[in-house]
């Protein structure tokens, strides 16, 4: 009975955590029936409590004379891109160059914002609506510098003052932003507070000398309103306090961590802070929509043989009949022929002449190099060696066409491809898959809501045709402990 004796408890105590308390000690009852009775009246308080809270929760929003007349920016209906503005950072300078990659996703009709640029570029072929960037003379420091009147891009967004704004969604010039994707990922997360998201460098190097903590301005950010309403009033003396920083990106951050707001990191943002070919990231891409894609000016186009541009709007392609599936891999295996395949939906398919565990698949191949030395990593993610004999390699296969068919159903065809200059393997077997020209994949577009709820990668099964030519494929939801061996 010592141990029931709860004074330290009690004193001070609020009346719920008192509650909780007894409650454990009840516990320590010998006699399980007299604990029993104890609890009874207990547990019929908790279900009052909890019955009547939930009634008058009920009633204060059901009731319209009770109901909440909420600021534009604190609403809870779904955000869609009429809640973001986007804050491009430009320069006169690249402007016309990069419309190149304006004109793959904005919308002049759908999306609000403007890029900031250094002066008027007179007449212009680039669709994205245009400011001047304020000067900022005067303030203590100059905004002569493009990092300092680029992280300003926020304030001046901000200082607007357009209706219904939960987001301001930061980029460059020649960052590529998935739209429906950002959606996705914003509506994720309650834009009456604070966030900060993005995503930091693929390169370890890069995340070392600016901060892992930081989103890369390439990649694109989004910082929430309440926090932007915070920013606009610390920039100006934060902005002074950092002036030695590299990037305007790395000054953004500073003062959002002045502010105690740390980043949240999703996986969609692609800085790509890489050199050579982005393959391997884009064939195992993490389980994440797509948000972003950056310095493709700088990498290999991203199907072979193929210009950048045409590259871009194969994939936008796919990515307009099913943006949510955009580079999501499915798995499956023949088990009869031992082959393992990979699909990274709306960009390519592998097929390996041997089973292949999840744990690699999942595993980008290193095409590519860290941005700044040039070195094999470390990269922010794993990565695999691509084998040097071809034996071991995957054949590769690359989207070739998409085709909606009937309202949810979706066919997209890969084609194999083989450089020119590649050893390939000899032996019979690996004979059988190159005899595969062409793999089709059907797949019902993918439900966005599958974003909202715990991710689990997509299966996918092998079609015997009876064709050696080509190989069609069904992605589906895996079915119950389903893997490599089931
Ligand atoms: C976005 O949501 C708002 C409500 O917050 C609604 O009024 C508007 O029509 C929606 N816009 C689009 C493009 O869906
Ligand atoms: C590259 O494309 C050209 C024309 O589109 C084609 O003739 C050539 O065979 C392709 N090269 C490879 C290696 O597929």
């Amino acid at each position: 009975m010592q141990a029931h004796n709860t004074t330290t408890h009690t004193t001070g105590s609020r009346p719920n955590q008192r509650l909780l308390n007894n409650f454990k000690h009840s516990f320590a009852f010998p006699d399980k029936l007299s604990a029993f009775l104890l609890l009874l009246p207990r547990a019929a308080v908790l279900l009052c409590l909890l019955v009547s809270s939930t009634l008058l929760l009920r009633s204060v929003f059901s009731s319209p004379s009770h109901r909440f007349i909420l600021p534009d920016h604190i609403s809870t209906s779904p955000t869609n891109i009429s809640h973001i503005v986007f804050g491009i950072g430009a320069s006169v300078q690249t402007w016309e160059a990069r419309s190149l990659y304006t004109h793959l996703w904005w919308n002049p009709n759908r999306y609000r914002g403007f890029a900031w640029l250094d002066r008027d570029p007179g007449e212009t072929k680039n669709p994205v609506p245009y400011r001047v960037s304020e000067s900022c003379d005067g303030v203590g420091y100059s905004c002569t510098t493009a990092a300092v009147r680029m992280a300003r891009i926020v304030v001046e967004s901000y200082k607007l003052g357009l209706k219904n704004v939960r987001w301001f969604v930061m980029g460059d010039d020649d960052t590529v932003f998935f739209t429906e994707n950002l959606v996705t990922v914003l509506a994720k997360y309650d834009h009456n507070q604070m966030y900060y998201i993005g995503g930091n460098s693929e390169s370890i190097e890069q995340d070392q000398i600016h901060s892992y903590q930081m989103a890369f301005g390439g990649g694109g950010f989004a910082i929430s309103y309440p926090l932007a309403a915070q920013l606009v009033n610390v920039m100006d003396g934060c902005l002074q306090r950092y002036s030695y920083f590299y990037g305007s990106d790395q000054r953004v951050w500073a003062c959002i961590t002045e502010l105690g707001v740390h980043l949240t990191t999703e996986r969609g943002f692609h800085q790509f802070d890489i050199k050579g070919d982005p393959y391997g990231i884009l064939a195992a891409h993490p389980l994440a929509p797509l948000v972003s894609l950056h310095h493709l000016d700088r990498l290999e186009p991203l199907f072979p043989n193929q210009t950048r541009i045409d590259s871009l709007n194969l994939l936008m392609q796919a990515y307009r009949v099913d943006s949510s599936r955009i580079l999501q891999q499915s798995l499956c295996y023949d088990r009869r022929r031992k082959w393992s395949v990979s699909i990274a939906w709306g960009y390519s398919v592998q097929i390996y002449l041997f089973m292949v565990a999840a744990t690699d698949l999942d595993i980008p191949f290193q095409t590519f190099k860290t941005w700044r030395s040039w070195s094999d990593g470390p990269f922010n993610f794993n990565t695999r060696p691509v084998n040097s004999d071809p034996c071991w390699r995957p054949v590769v296969y690359f989207l070739k066409q998409v085709q909606e068919v009937g309202s949810r159903s979706i066919k997209t065809r890969y084609e194999r491809f083989v450089a020119k200059e590649e050893k390939v393997c000899e032996t019979i077997e690996y004979g059988r898959v190159m005899a595969v020209k062409d793999v089709t994949v059907s797949s019902t577009k993918m439900d966005t809501a599958l974003w909202m709820k715990a991710a689990q990668r997509q299966c996918c099964e092998i079609m015997d045709r009876g064709r050696n030519d080509n190989i069609g494929i069904r992605i589906r939801k895996c079915r119950n402990s389903e893997t490599i061996t089931t």
